[in-house]
């Protein structure tokens, strides 16, 4: 029996993934890990988990071998703003984590890859709106630098190797399982738990400031669907991805809806320098035309999905 290994299961999306990925290929398909201990907090209620470092390639080889495994997940990442306090950690989980991925996968047979990019391989030269597939890439994050650098090694390790490798550039994802961490886009997490929790966010971007968002069941529905979807008709390795576009101020008035004492003030640190060099919204054409790619959520839909979701949890 063929299993299925998720890297990074802990967290924002591995939490919401493994789950899904059970419900359609099995429990027991499944195979959950994280550096992490699940009973530290996120994760814990999988039916099957094992600690593993991806940056362990004996402890990888050997649980893929031990576990038959021919098709990979590979979540563990740093995300922008934590890569801009420590560049050097990024490089190292980032990089060097896909390429212990890749270079188990190329030794054992491994049929699928999905790792997921980013739209931080964009960057200040690259158009903001309606952002391409096919554009420049001059991120100006580490974070950014080591999506590009991913971008291009699963490409090689693809077409080299004919290992089946997929990749989505994500936006920002919100959700309400698990927290994202060290992200620019985690605002539209965070200004929710606080709107539940205080009726009052003090938001860390500009109101003004236009981002690209995705919500997590889509997300989910996005990284299993790629993988299943007929490869003759794919013509790229890596597709961009969205669901919505919204500015701070936006979020804020769609969730006064349903909180209408809900305040905000904006005190912008660090992370709008990241945020103004990414794009306000993206052209995901391809990954409509190339495998059927079609997000249900809307900034309405999400954040009454949010509320609702978010008060049984919190209050
Ligand atoms: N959510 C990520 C971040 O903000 C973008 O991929 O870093």
């Amino acid at each position: 029996m063929k299993r299925i290994l998720v890297i990074g299961s802990c967290g924002q999306i591995g939490s919401e993934l493994v789950p899904a990925l059970q419900n359609v290929e099995g429990i027991e398909i499944v195979c959950a890990t994280d550096k992490k201990n699940p009973q530290d907090g996120n994760g814990s209620n999988f039916a099957c988990f094992d600690q593993l470092d991806v940056l362990d390639y004996d402890a990888l080889e050997n649980f893929v071998k031990d576990n038959n495994i021919d098709t990979i997940y590979h979540l563990a990442s740093l995300l922008s703003a934590t890569g801009e306090k420590y560049p050097q950690t990024a490089w190292n989980l980032n990089i060097n984590g896909l390429m212990n991925v890749l270079e188990v996968a190329r030794k054992n047979d491994i049929k699928r890859i999905v790792w997921p990019s980013s739209i931080a391989v964009f960057g200040p030269t690259t158009p903001r709106e309606n952002t391409p597939n096919d554009t420049i890439l001059q991120p100006s994050t580490m974070y950014g630098i080591t999506k590009v650098t991913g971008e291009l090694m699963i490409t090689y390790y693809a077409e080299k190797y004919g290992i089946n490798i997929r990749s989505v550039r994500l936006p920002g994802i919100i959700s309400c399982e698990t927290l994202p961490g060290g992200g620019t886009t985690d605002y539209a997490v965070e200004i929710f738990y606080e709107a539940i929790k205080n009726q009052h966010y003090e938001c860390f971007l500009e109101k003004t400031t236009i981002l690209p968002m995705l919500y997590m069941s889509d997300c989910v529905k996005a990284l299993i669907q790629i993988i299943q979807a007929d490869p003759s008709r794919m013509h790229h390795r890596v597709y961009n991805l969205t669901g919505m576009s919204f500015s701070c101020a936006e979020l804020a008035h769609e969730i006064r809806k349903h909180i209408p004492d809900f305040t905000i003030d904006y005190k912008p640190d660090s992370r709008q320098q990241i945020a103004d060099s990414w794009p306000m919204t993206i052209d995901d054409s391809l990954a409509r035309e190339e495998w059927g790619w079609k997000p249900i959520y809307t900034i309405e839909t999400m954040a009454l999905d949010m509320v609702q979701k978010l008060r049984k949890k919190l209050l």
